[in-house]
């Protein structure tokens, strides 16, 4: 069975938040204090996650990954790792900070984690500290090299850049690629209203256009087919690497029309846009007692007849869109 939205497009992809908090703060994400985390008890559980996404496989979905806030604070994460990492999937990743990730990337590998994608925004450990509000350089870095060595496939960077913070290192970065086999992918800042200002008003922004002109300055990029690079951003490579560079502009593409994901929030909503506020109480539906099928038949019924065509940014009321990334998993 294919779960279809009202365009007839396949839904494929789930990402799942297992927890929205995170144990760093980093400037574009969330403010230093004052973020209100759900209560832990309102968290699904495990055997509510897991059976909703067996529900999510019989309806088409063949690629979970597993999203935050921040995974690794979700306690015993192994343990739902090995439970999802047992069902039919044909792929299954993490995003994760990498701060915690390489003392047990080996037991993720070997309970069926096949990918992860590890946030990295800078090169130099004070800076890091700055920027995540953490001083967590060191163990990050280290994860990424631990999750090549243990066979993650492929292991992917997300480097979000800032215009006076943190584009001196865009080179640095491009570099990680040419004798590993990373993809090193970089996002554009978007403003939300935890990092201040928005869209035009923030001079922290360096478009993606103008951050691939001057990567193009000095490496000759080769455009990757579109039809093998899954996800949002434009992979490229460059001959002589062994990597792969990627840029992901959320505002010149609306990739909303070929977004093949939908998303469960730590809360037990389920979401088909990021940028939507609405969303299907699953949590609330299983926990007034109904069964596996008819939480099947209700998703059927109820999601995937509105999933927009094209989502709200671009228009300069974006941070009117309440969103806060930490809690919708990125
Ligand atoms: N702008 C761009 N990307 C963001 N992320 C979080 N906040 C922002 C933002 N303001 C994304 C980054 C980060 C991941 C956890 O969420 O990719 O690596
Ligand atoms: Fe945590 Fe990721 Fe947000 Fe940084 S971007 S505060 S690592 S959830």
């Amino acid at each position: 069975m294919a779960l279809l939205d009202g365009f007839g497009r396949k839904i494929d992809y789930l990402r799942l938040s297992v927890t929205d908090r995170c144990n760093f703060r980093c400037v574009y994400c969330m403010p230093v204090h004052g973020v209100e985390f759900v209560p832990r008890d309102e968290l699904l559980t495990f055997d509510e996650l897991e059976r909703i996404a067996r529900v999510l496989i019989e309806l088409g979905i063949e690629k979970i990954r597993i999203t935050g806030g921040e995974p690794t604070v979700r306690k015993d994460l192994l343990e739902l790792v090995r439970r999802i990492g047992s069902l039919p999937l044909q792929s299954f990743s993490m995003t994760t900070n990498g701060y915690a990730f390489s003392e047990t990337v080996k037991e993720f590998f070997d309970a069926g984690l096949h990918r992860v994608n590890i946030s990295l925004d800078t090169l130099k450990p004070q800076r890091f500290k700055d920027m995540a509000r953490f001083d967590g350089f060191h163990r990050v870095y280290r994860s990424i090299w631990r999750s090549m060595e243990v066979g993650l496939d492929p292991v992917k960077i997300n480097m979000v850049v800032m215009k006076g913070i943190n584009d001196d290192e865009i080179f640095d970065f491009v570099e990680l690629a040419r004798k590993n086999p990373l993809h090193v992918r970089f996002i554009e800042y978007m403003p939300s209203s935890h990092s201040y200002g928005n869209r035009f008003q923030d001079d922290r922004i360096l478009t993606t256009d103008r951050l691939k002109a001057l990567v193009a300055e000095r490496y000759s990029l080769i455009p990757s087919d579109p039809k093998i690079t899954a996800g949002p951003a434009k992979m490229h490579t460059i001959e002589g690497f062994k990597g792969a560079i990627g840029f992901i502009d959320p505002y010149a593409d609306h990739f909303c029309s070929t977004c093949n994901r939908i998303r469960l929030t730590s809360l037990g909503k389920l979401k088909w846009c990021l940028f939507s506020n609405e969303g299907l109480d699953l949590k609330g539906f299983l926990r007034s007692g109904n069964s596996d099928e008819h939480l099947r038949n209700w998703i059927l019924e109820k999601i995937l007849t509105d999933k927009p065509a094209h989502h709200p940014l671009g228009i300069s009321d974006m941070i009117s869109v309440n969103t806060v990334f930490s809690q919708v998993g990125g």
